[in-house]
């Protein structure tokens, strides 16, 4: 069979991987004819709690699962890496001004993109999930400068998947029904959830979701502002940060990332901007995109009324000025 694929999962010990290590191990990215292998990377404080995890994967007894490294040293868990999941990252802490996170963050993920720049394979796929995470996605990137821009991601899915659910809830159908969904800009509060153009199959026919709803207000209003802020309401309610769903989204990224897109669907992901749509070039902007053969393309050319420009806009304006502190923390 093909050679086992290599797969590192930074943050390994935190709670999100701990959701996540299971499925990749049991093939829920490459399919149920891959073997992988797992590179764990987690600080050197972590690496006793890292062996705990490492000895649950062994326990699971997964016949896919080829071989596990953990290791506090990224060169030795980006080595030969096909696909590199960017989790771990500096928490924001009480207090902690968004300059303050931004500065911690933007030193693990220079180190992170020199060390994939250097011993990562040519056509790794990385996916960075860590907050702030678009601008660490682009603090990676421009560190590792031999590698295609195409080949990095941010995660807004978890974000996709919560509005595809909000629609399901409320026109009263599964999540199946719904798709072309589309999270435009930042992992934060200012993304913009827009069903502009998705769809939603009811009584065995695929109607537009804004016919079917048919509730501007509550589309403007509800159902934003409750996709903007889940990640808070369920801080609030578990005292801990959204884990399965984000691992949820992050396999289902990887995925289709791979394996690419049923026909006719598109799904959100945080990728360079070419300044498509009129979004700054440079930025890693969510898009609504098709993928095949390994490789993404932004969908181009839908209709974008006043409102969802507006919201564009506003999200673009806040990566620009996460982008503007990052290069005076860089440089300085
Ligand atoms: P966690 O605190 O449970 O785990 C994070 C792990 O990363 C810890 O084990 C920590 O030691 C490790 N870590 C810290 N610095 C590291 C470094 N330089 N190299 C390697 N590992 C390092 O956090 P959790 O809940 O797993 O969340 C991880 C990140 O994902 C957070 O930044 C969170 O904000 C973000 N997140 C992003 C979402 C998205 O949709 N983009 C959704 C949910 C969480």
């Amino acid at each position: 069979s093909a050679e086992p694929k290599v797969v590192c999962v930074t943050g390994a010990a935190g709670q999100i991987a701990y959701s996540l290590l299971f499925n990749i191990a049991r093939g829920d990215i490459y399919g149920p004819n891959q073997r992988v292998i797992l590179h764990l990377l987690d600080i050197a404080p972590m690496m006793e709690a890292l062996q705990g995890v490492v000895m649950e994967l062994q326990d699971c007894s997964l016949p896919l699962l080829a071989g596990v490294e953990a290791t506090s040293d990224p060169k030795v868990a980006f080595n030969n890496a096909d696909a590199a999941i960017l989790v771990g990252a500096m928490p924001r802490k009480e207090g902690m001004e968004r300059k303050d996170l931004l500065r911690a963050n933007a030193k693990i993920f220079k180190e992170q993109g020199d060390a994939l720049n250097t011993v990562a394979k040519p056509s790794v796929k990385i996916l960075v999930v860590g907050n702030p995470a678009n601008t660490n996605a682009l603090i990676t990137l421009l560190h590792a400068t031999s590698l295609p821009k195409e080949n990095f991601s941010a995660l807004t899915r978890l974000d996709h998947n919560r509005a595809i659910a909000q629609v399901a809830l409320r026109v009263g159908v599964s999540v199946e029904k719904v798709r072309n969904v589309i999270i435009w800009g930042n992992h934060s509060s200012t993304q913009y959830p827009d069903v502009n153009h998705g769809e939603v199959e009811v009584g065995g026919q695929r109607k537009k979701i804004k016919d079917v709803i048919a509730d501007e207000a509550w589309l403007h209003g509800d159902f934003i502002k409750t996709v903007q802020s889940r990640g808070g309401a369920i801080i609030k309610a578990r005292k801990l940060s959204s884990a399965m769903s984000a691992a949820k989204a992050i396999v289902d990224h990887m995925h289709d990332w791979i394996q690419g897109t049923p026909e006719g669907e598109f799904v959100s992901m945080g990728v360079h901007s070419t300044g498509v749509y009129g979004i700054p070039a440079g930025l890693i902007y969510s898009f609504p995109v098709t993928c095949k053969n390994g490789t993404y393309t932004i969908v181009e050319g839908l209709p974008i009324d006043v409102f969802s420009r507006t919201k564009m806009t506003e999200t673009a304006d806040e990566l620009v000025s996460e982008r503007e502190d990052a290069n005076q923390i860089l440089s300085a």
